[in-house]
């Protein structure tokens, strides 16, 4: 049915659960499953006095997240992308460049804010996939 799933993590726990809803199918499927996780550009944020004096390291903290995806999962047969940019670009993009069959996504993130059902990134991702998209509810 699906040979190459993808969904993207922001390293929420409602991300965390769209990665194993994801897993889910991709085992009863046989798909591959890539995990990815897109951070934002440096200069994206602002330096002091509204800002942070050190600028996030951003790369870091994607690289920490996709590891816990990769020891959580310990033994599961996914692949992990690190890449640059906003999240939904990202993930459209990836969807094209690896020929991906369904993108998961979460109906929210780190964000999760209390007014909104669903993220602004699921909703454009809806919009721009070249493929079947799957919204986990997960909140
Ligand atoms: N930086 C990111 N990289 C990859 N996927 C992401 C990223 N941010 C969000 N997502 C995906 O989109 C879902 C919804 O997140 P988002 O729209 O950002 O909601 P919120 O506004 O609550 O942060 C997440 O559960 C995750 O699947
Ligand atoms: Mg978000």
């Amino acid at each position: 049915m699906f040979k190459k799933i993808l969904v993207g993590t922001d390293g929420s726990d409602s991300a965390a659960k769209a990665v194993e809803h994801a897993l889910g199918l991709a085992k009863k499927t046989g798909a591959e499953l890539l995990v990815v996780h897109a951070y934002p550009s440096p200069g994206q944020e602002s330096g002091p006095p509204f800002g942070p004096a050190e600028p996030t390291p951003y790369v870091e903290i994607g690289k920490s997240i996709l590891q816990d995806v990769e020891r959580r999962f310990a033994g599961a047969k996914l692949r992990t992308l690190l890449r640059e940019g906003a999240p939904e670009d990202v993930i459209v993009e990836a969807a094209e460049d690896e020929g991906v069959d369904l993108v998961v996504v979460g109906n929210r993130g780190m964000a999760g804010t209390k007014r909104f059902l669903l993220g602004s990134v699921p909703n454009r991702v809806s919009h721009h996939a070249p493929c079947t998209v799957l919204i986990v509810h997960t909140t």
